[in-house]
C-alpha cells in the first residue's frame, strides 16, 4: 500500500490537520468538514516536552481527548506520515515544529486494529464535526427528565385483569402455579373487582371452573339457564356497571373432552361447534357482558357470532377475538387452574404455529372483516413482532394476553431470587404495549396497578 504524506504549514488549524490527515489515508476523504471542534486535541507534555496531539487524539478514537484551549496557537508546523501497515494497523509518524520554542518532537504511534475505516469515519466526524455534541445520556440524567423522554407509558386502565370463578360461596383456592392468584366464588370476586376498580382497573375477564359432573361433549352447561358463570356475569355487571366486563367464548371449560370445539371421532369439527358458540354467546351477552372473547379459533366464528348477536338484538355487545391465538406450551398454568387440558391431542389443528407470522395477517384479515372490535394476540412476549405487524396494520384495537405462563414464569425466576418481580413485571407489560398493544390482558394488572398508583400517581 502506498505511503500517504501530508504536511502542515503553520497556523495550520486543527481542522484542516485533521483534514489532511483523513485525505492521505486515502480513503477518508470526503469527510467535509463544517465545523471545527472548539477545543484542540492538541498538547503539550511537559514531562517529556512533547506534544501529544495525535497520539492523545488517536489514543481517544477509542476515548476522546480535549486539550486546554490556549494550545492551539502554540501548534506552528506539523508534519504528519500515516502509513498503512496491514490491514490491522496504522502507523502515524508526526513531526511537531514549534516556533515558540525553536523545537521539534518526533513520535511514532502504532494503532492496531484501527483500521476499520468505518470506525475511524466516525469518530473523526464525531470529533470535528460534532464532537459529541449529541449525547444521549443527557436524557437519562434524572427521573424528571427520563419521564419526559419516556416513549411508552402504561396506564391501569389499559389492562384487563383475568379472573378464575367457583362455584359457591366464600371460597378461596390457591392455584399453585399462579402465585397471588386464586379462584375465588362469586362474593370474593366481587371484592377483588371493587379493589381493582379503585385502582383504576376497570377490565376483567371471567373464566369458570366448571366441576367435572358438569361437563359434557356438547358443553351444553355454557349456556344452561343454572349456570353460575352466567349469573356471576349479571351480578359483576349490576355492582358495577361502570365496568367493562369479558368473557371467554369456548367450549374448553364446559367440555368433557377438554377441547375448545367439538370432538367426533377424534377431529375437531368447525361448523358444529359453531352452533354451540353461538348458544354461548347469546347466554354471555344476556347475562350482562360487554366483550365477548372467541378464544376457540374456529374458522368463520368472528362472523357467525356478531350476526348471531345482532340477530337477537345484541349489537352493543363487543367481540374481542383471540384473532393470532398461538397452539404454545405457555398456558399450562391456566389449564391447571381450570382443569381444563385436552382430554387427548393437543390444539395444533386450530390453534396457530408459533412459526407462522404471515398466518396471524390472514386471521386478522378475517376477523376484521367479519367485524371484531378488537384483536388479540395470546400469548404476548414471545410473539411482539406479531402484535406489531397487527397494530400497523389495523385500524382497531389490538390487545396481547401474557397468559398465565408467562406470569408464572417470572414469579417463579423471583422466587428463586433470580429477577426482580417488580422490575420485570413493569418491563414485560411496557415492552407489550410498546409493541403495539393498547389493551394487555395480565395476572398482573392489580399488581400493576398498585405499583401505578405508588410510584407514579
Ligand atoms: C381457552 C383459553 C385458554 C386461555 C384463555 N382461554 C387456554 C387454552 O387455549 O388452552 C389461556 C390463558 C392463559 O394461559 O393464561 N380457550
Amino acid at each position: 500500500m502506498d505511503t500517504p504524506f501530508c504536511q502542515f504549514g503553520a497556523k495550520d488549524s486543527l481542522r484542516s490537520i485533521c483534514q489532511g490527515l483523513l485525505s492521505a489515508t486515502g480513503n477518508l476523504v470526503h469527510l467535509g468538514v463544517s465545523s471545527a471542534p472548539t477545543k484542540s486535541a492538541l498538547s503539550y507534555n511537559h514531562e517529556n516536552r512533547s506534544y501529544e496531539l495525535f497520539e492523545k487524539f488517536f489514543h481517544h478514537i477509542i476515548g476522546l481527548y480535549h486539550a486546554p484551549k490556549h494550545r492551539i496557537g502554540q501548534l506552528a508546523r506539523i508534519k504528519a506520515q500515516i502509513k498503512i501497515l496491514d490491514s490491522t494497523t496504522i502507523s502515524l509518524c508526526i513531526k511537531v515544529f514549534d516556533w515558540a520554542r525553536y523545537r521539534k518532537t518526533k513520535g511514532e504511534i502504532k494503532m492496531h486494529t484501527l483500521i476499520d475505516y468505518d470506525f475511524i469515519h466516525r469518530y473523526f466526524y464525531l470529533c470535528l464535526m460534532s464532537y459529541l455534541n449529541r449525547r444521549p445520556r443527557r436524557n437519562r440524567i434524572s427521573q424528571a427528565v427520563r419521564n419526559l423522554a419516556e416513549e411508552t407509558t402504561l396506564l391501569p386502565q389499559n389492562l384487563v385483569f383475568p379472573l378464575f370463578l367457583l362455584p359457591g360461596e366464600n371460597k378461596k383456592e390457591a392455584i399453585s402455579s399462579m402465585p397471588g392468584i386464586s379462584r375465588l366464588s362469586l362474593d370474593l370476586l366481587l371484592k377483588e373487582v371493587e379493589q381493582c376498580m379503585k385502582m383504576g382497573v376497570q377490565a376483567f375477564d371471567v373464566f369458570p371452573c366448571v366441576p367435572d359432573e358438569l361437563k359434557n361433549q356438547t358443553a351444553t352447561y355454557s349456556y344452561a339457564e343454572d349456570n353460575f358463570y352466567l349469573d356471576a356475569l349479571s351480578q359483576i355487571k349490576q355492582r358495577f356497571p361502570e365496568s367493562w366486563l369479558m368473557t371467554d367464548v369456548a367450549m374448553d371449560p364446559y367440555s368433557s373432552d377438554g377441547h375448545d370445539g367439538l370432538v367426533e371421532n377424534g377431529h375437531i369439527v368447525n361448523d358444529k361447534t359453531l352452533e354451540i358458540l353461538g348458544k354461548m354467546a347469546i347466554a354471555q351477552a344476556q347475562a350482562g357482558a360487554d366483550v365477548l372473547g372467541p378464544s376457540d379459533m374456529m374458522d368463520g366464528r368472528v362472523g357467525f357470532l356478531r350476526e348471531t348477536l345482532d340477530k337477537a338484538g345484541f349489537t352493543q355487545v363487543s367481540i374481542m377475538s383471540y384473532t393470532a391465538k398461538y397452539a404454545s406450551g405457555f398456558y399450562g398454568p391456566f389449564r391447571e387452574a381450570l382443569n381444563s387440558a385436552p382430554k387427548f391431542g393437543d390444539k395444533k389443528t386450530y390453534q396457530m404455529n408459533p412459526a407462522n407470522v404471515k398466518e396471524a395477517l390472514l386471521e386478522a384479515q378475517l376477523d376484521f372483516d367479519e367485524g371484531a372490535d378488537m384483536m388479540m394476540v395470546k400469548p404476548a412476549m414471545c410473539y411482539l413482532d406479531v402484535i406489531k405487524t397487527l397494530a400497523d396494520q389495523f385500524p382497531i384495537p389490538i390487545a396481547a394476553y401474557q397468559v398465565s405462563g408467562e406470569f408464572s414464569m417470572l414469579h417463579a425466576a423471583a422466587q428463586n431470587g433470580w429477577l426482580d418481580l417488580e422490575r420485570v413485571m413493569v418491563e414485560s407489560l411496557t415492552s407489550i404495549r410498546r409493541a403495539g398493544a393498547q389493551v394487555i390482558l395480565s395476572y398482573f394488572a392489580k399488581d400493576y396497578a398498585r405499583w401505578y398508583k405508588t410510584t407514579r400517581s
